[in-house]
């Protein structure tokens, strides 16, 4: 009976569900898969949300591709994760000239025209970079000069950036410190060894790694016993997100500690969506509390770590 199908399709469109375009950076690291996740399910227990999210595998073109998209889409809110820190003033344009309210989560972006993005969603960068060279103050391995290896994560990335302003802010406000490399990777663990490789078989042998992710440090971690050293007391790793698989390291005794980077947005994100949706104020910037993770409470935390 045609008029039986019409009714049955007119039921199954549910005109109130809003359009959410979520742009993710890629599949560089744990800490991505479980924000990635985050937002899925986050989306999946709300009814009201037709959640449509592309991967820009890394790829800055990629990922302005996909935003102009959602514009063509004319989806209602758009939330992405800002690879690299320029570059988005053409796009984030296009959005707001087509009535796109703009999510920034995770990343921020460096733009002339703050008004292209209504509420930025995430970790405070900088203050992770202090934590880590807060805890290495307190720790210092050597009365002497202690020397340091820095591997940082996506050149151009705020992560990137921002840790290692924050970290270099702490230490040099604390004599005896020198970092004697800082290698730019692109958070993977991969990119970690490689760099890790590189450096010590140039011949320095550093007292600490700094990673700017656990997967960058998981990686120097491979790195340093393929040199018959041990991480963890040979030399000191810490980096950042706080993974499970960074306690697994830390209760191995082969990372130091690690501060933490809460990837666990979703929830915040699809309550800000359908808040600007719905045209309700929100505040500018969301910030994750966040703690640092070490050795000793490893054992006790793991258990309850959910990512
Ligand atoms: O932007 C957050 C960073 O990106 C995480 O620390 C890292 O693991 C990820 O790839």
């Amino acid at each position: 009976d045609p008029s039986l199908k019409q009714m049955a399709s007119r039921m199954s469109v549910n005109p109130k569900k809003m359009k959410l375009g979520v742009a993710v950076v890629g599949s560089e690291s744990s800490w991505r898969a479980a924000n990635t996740e985050s937002i899925k399910n986050a989306a999946a227990q709300d009814l009201g949300i037709d959640l449509i999210m592309q991967n820009a595998e890394g790829s800055q073109d990629k990922q302005i591709e996909i935003i102009r998209s959602f514009i063509q889409q004319r989806v209602d809110v758009i939330a992405f994760t800002p690879i690299v820190e320029s570059g988005w003033d053409d796009v984030l344009a296009e959005a707001k000239v087509a009535g796109i309210p703009v999510i920034l989560t995770d990343r921020k972006v460096k733009l002339e025209d703050d008004s292209l993005w209504t509420t930025f969603i995430g970790s405070d960068f900088v203050e992770e970079g202090r934590r880590a060279a807060r805890w290495l103050v307190e720790h210092k391995p050597v009365s002497g000069e202690t020397q340091i290896v820095e591997l940082q994560g996506t050149a151009g990335s705020a992560p990137a950036i921002e840790r290692r302003q924050g970290f270099e802010e702490v230490l040099t406000q604390n004599a005896g410190f020198r970092v004697i490399a800082s290698e730019v990777g692109d958070f993977t663990t991969e990119s970690g060894q490689q760099l890790m490789s590189k450096v010590l078989q140039q011949g320095a042998i550093p007292q600490v790694v700094f990673a700017h992710n656990d997967d960058m440090a998981l990686g120097a971690i491979k790195a340093i016993e393929q040199m018959g050293l041990k991480p963890g007391k040979d030399i000191i790793v810490i980096s950042v997100d706080a993974t499970k698989l960074a306690f697994q390291a830390m209760l191995a005794g082969k990372l130091n500690m690690s501060v933490e980077c809460n990837p666990l947005l979703g929830p915040q994100i699809i309550k800000a969506a359908k808040d600007l949706a719905t045209g309700k104020e929100i505040p500018v910037n969301i910030i994750t509390a966040e703690s640092i993770f070490s050795q000793e409470t490893a054992k006790r935390d793991v258990t309850t770590r959910k990512y």
